[in-house]
């Protein structure tokens, strides 16, 4: 499978955490402003490969959000990181965030979701060809009432931004706290017509799987222990499959997490099989030193897909987006119209 294929299709990204998602110049560029020593110690941390267990991905974020603590950087972030998703000719674009506040800096959660917002609508403006919309993330050691919060700003920008905003997702490290107290928020987002996207079993967790699986989200992130054989159970397996839960699957950055132990034993094979919509995305492009094309391209090697598979794979995504079907119907044309031009070139 050649990288330039995977780069020419036209593609869906449904997983991109937008401070995860920081490509180096963007960090350097807003680290020379702020303080030199941070880019060079995001340098030392972030080398391809070597970021090691999920627990020093997470001290990344911490040093990451040093750098964007303030609405400016917010939007040289979102503005930046559309740009260079639209490069890699993503066509439709769901980034996700945790509004923070940064009292020192003037930042509020309100001045951070509109200047990811108004990034959006100049990309929009410029008329860049790709359509982005957001989820605003819950954090999982968040409270009850900041998970609140966070879906009353998701419903009041839903409405703000016509329908920019189009739900929630649930994110952060999957050791720290217990996602079930969160349920009540997440039902209550459903019912209030905000669309779920939820990390679920990125490490083994049976009974905080099983009682999450109850809300049956819209979508799943990772989702990489779920299986039996991963540390899951039958029972998680069969409720996805009878309710045909799409997953999000990331595969350099369960590599890199170490949640998956070799890139062959990755879980895409087993659902993939299983005809069970998947979409492949990046996670955190910047932390991870990838691109949506390189993932589609490492799918297509490790499992021997063929340049049909992944066309279809990219389509099929199209599927599993959080907007309107004259979107969904937009993005096909766009797809059927180089169709077979992308499958017959050299
Ligand atoms: P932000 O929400 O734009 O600040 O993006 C970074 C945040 O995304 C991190 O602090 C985590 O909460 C979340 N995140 C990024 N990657 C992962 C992951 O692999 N698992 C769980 N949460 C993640
Ligand atoms: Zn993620």
């Amino acid at each position: 499978m050649s990288l330039d294929f995977c780069k020419r299709i036209p593609k869906v990204e449904l997983h991109a955490h937008l401070n995860g998602s920081i490509s180096e110049e963007t960090i350097k560029k807003l680290a020379m402003k702020k303080n030199p020593e941070l880019y060079k110690d995001w340098r030392m941390s972030v080398d391809k490969g070597k970021v090691g267990t999920i627990d020093n991905v997470f001290q990344i974020f911490k040093l990451i959000h040093q750098i964007s603590d303030n609405t400016e950087a917010i939007y040289t972030i979102a503005y930046d990181v559309i740009h260079e998703f639209s490069a890699d000719n993503v066509k439709y674009l769901e980034l996700r965030s945790t509004p923070r506040d940064a009292p020192s800096m003037g930042m509020t959660k309100i001045s951070y979701i509109e200047a990811i917002l108004k990034a959006i609508e100049d990309c929009h403006k410029e008329k860049l060809d790709i359509v982005v919309k957001l989820l605003l993330a819950i954090d999982r050691r968040n409270d009850l009432s900041i998970a609140k919060e966070t879906v009353d700003l998701a419903e009041r920008y839903s409405k703000l931004s016509g329908g920019t905003v189009v739900g929630v997702d649930l994110s952060g490290d999957p050791s720290v706290g217990d996602a079930r107290t969160l349920v009540p928020v997440l039902r209550d987002a459903k019912c209030r017509g905000l669309k779920l996207a939820l990390h679920l079993a990125e490490v083994p967790a049976v009974d905080e799987t099983e009682e999450m699986l109850k809300i049956i989200p819209d979508r799943i992130g990772h989702g990489t222990c779920l299986h039996p054989d991963a540390g899951g159970s039958q029972g998680l397996v069969d409720t996805v499959l009878q309710h045909r839960i799409p997953l999000e699957l990331c595969l350099t950055s369960n590599m890199t997490c170490e949640t998956v132990s070799h890139v062959d034993n990755h879980h895409f094979k087993y659902w993939y099989d299983q005809g069970l919509p998947c979409a492949i995305c990046t996670d955190d492009k910047g932390v991870f030193s990838t691109s949506l094309s390189e993932e589609y391209c490492l799918v297509a090697e490790t499992f021997g897909l063929t340049r049909n598979d992944i066309w279809t794979l990219s389509y099929n995504s199209i599927d599993l987006i959080f907007a309107e079907e004259a979107v969904k119907q937009d993005l096909r044309s766009k797809w059927n119209s180089v169709k077979s031009y992308e499958l017959n070139s050299e």
